[in-house]
């Protein structure tokens, strides 16, 4: 595996592989790698001849000093897993390269970004977009891969990239989770043993919601209530949004249709977990039982306070 500090060389070899007739696939990181990143890793292998992973946590996209700086890291081990996973490029750009001094250009996706983690995350869309630009044009790829976890990420990305004809393919990964549903976040190391026994609550709450769209409910209040009721019985959870959108515009629906996406934000001690399903795909799962975890959260389990690593 080739480790890329430059952001010229990087466009370099690029250039050469595409030249070479050969396809480059490329997933952007923030490191502190798990299987959830692995799968999108097997994902670009499977849609290019050459896979490129950057790590580079991005201060822009975070809202708060004390967030950034708690942003868990673990260069050695993120490099140890690469290497074995066979991937031929880790771009680790430096943040004096990445934002040039007196950088003053922003990428703004407006109306995407008003509802769900973008009313609760001022600016964070705003960095995503930029870096994601920025490191589009440093990796020069045919295919760039993105996590369904983040679920309006990946559709601001996709309507930057149209907006603005980059030439690259967004392909979506499948939201990676651990046994009891939870999904794989970097984050979710900085769960403490209690924390981390009921955080699959919030996988179970969305599977309630979807249960209820199966049985022929689209009320979205009602389906909302089914999966709060959930959430509920798990202790420590403060739900920041529960919302089902329209994927497409990411808006608030009254009623929920066949696309309609149920999301959720909720806070878990000093973790910020967010999750989301499309109701009618996961109603399916949940009754064909081909959906991942959903256990019981175990309820009453007491949360100690800390603050977190
Ligand atoms: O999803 C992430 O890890 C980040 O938001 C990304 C896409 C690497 C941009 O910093």
């Amino acid at each position: 595996m080739k480790i890329v500090r430059s952001i010229a060389k990087m466009q370099e070899l690029s250039r050469q592989t595409r030249s070479a007739g050969l396809t480059v696939g490329f997933v952007p990181t923030m490191g502190y790698l798990h299987d959830g990143h692995v799968s999108l890793i097997r994902l670009a292998r499977e849609s290019a001849n050459v896979v490129v992973v950057s790590i580079f946590v991005n201060p822009t996209q975070f809202n708060s000093a004390d967030d950034f700086t708690n942003y868990p890291r673990d260069e050695k081990t993120d490099e140890a897993l690469l290497e074995e996973e066979g991937v031929d490029i880790l771009f680790l750009p430096d943040a004096a390269d990445v934002y040039p001094q007196g950088a003053a250009t922003r990428v703004a996706v407006s109306g995407l970004t008003d509802y769900l983690c973008g009313a609760f995350r001022p600016g964070h869309f705003e960095g995503v977009a930029t870096v994601v630009a920025a490191l589009l044009n440093m990796v020069l790829p045919d295919v760039a891969v993105f996590g369904r976890k983040d679920f309006q990420q990946i559709q601001i990305v996709r309507r930057m990239v149209r907006d603005l004809h980059f030439g690259v393919t967004i392909v979506e990964g499948a939201t990676s989770r651990e046994r009891d549903g939870l999904a794989r976040s970097s984050r979710n190391a900085r769960l403490c043993a209690a924390e981390r026994a009921v955080a699959g609550a919030i996988y179970a709450a969305l599977s309630a919601g979807a249960q209820e769209y199966g049985r022929g409910q689209r009320s979205v209040s009602v389906l909302k209530q089914a999966a709060l009721r959930r959430i509920e019985q798990a202790p420590g959870f403060r739900v920041e949004y529960l919302e089902v959108v329209d994927p497409d515009a990411i808006k608030p629906v009254d009623n929920a249709d066949e696309r309609s996406v149920m999301a959720i934000a909720a806070w878990l001690g000093p973790v910020r977990l967010i999750d989301n399903v499309t109701l009618a795909d996961q109603a399916l799962a949940v009754t064909e039982g081909t959906s991942t975890g959903a256990q019981s959260p175990a309820a009453n389990t007491a949360i100690p306070t800390h603050s977190g690593v």
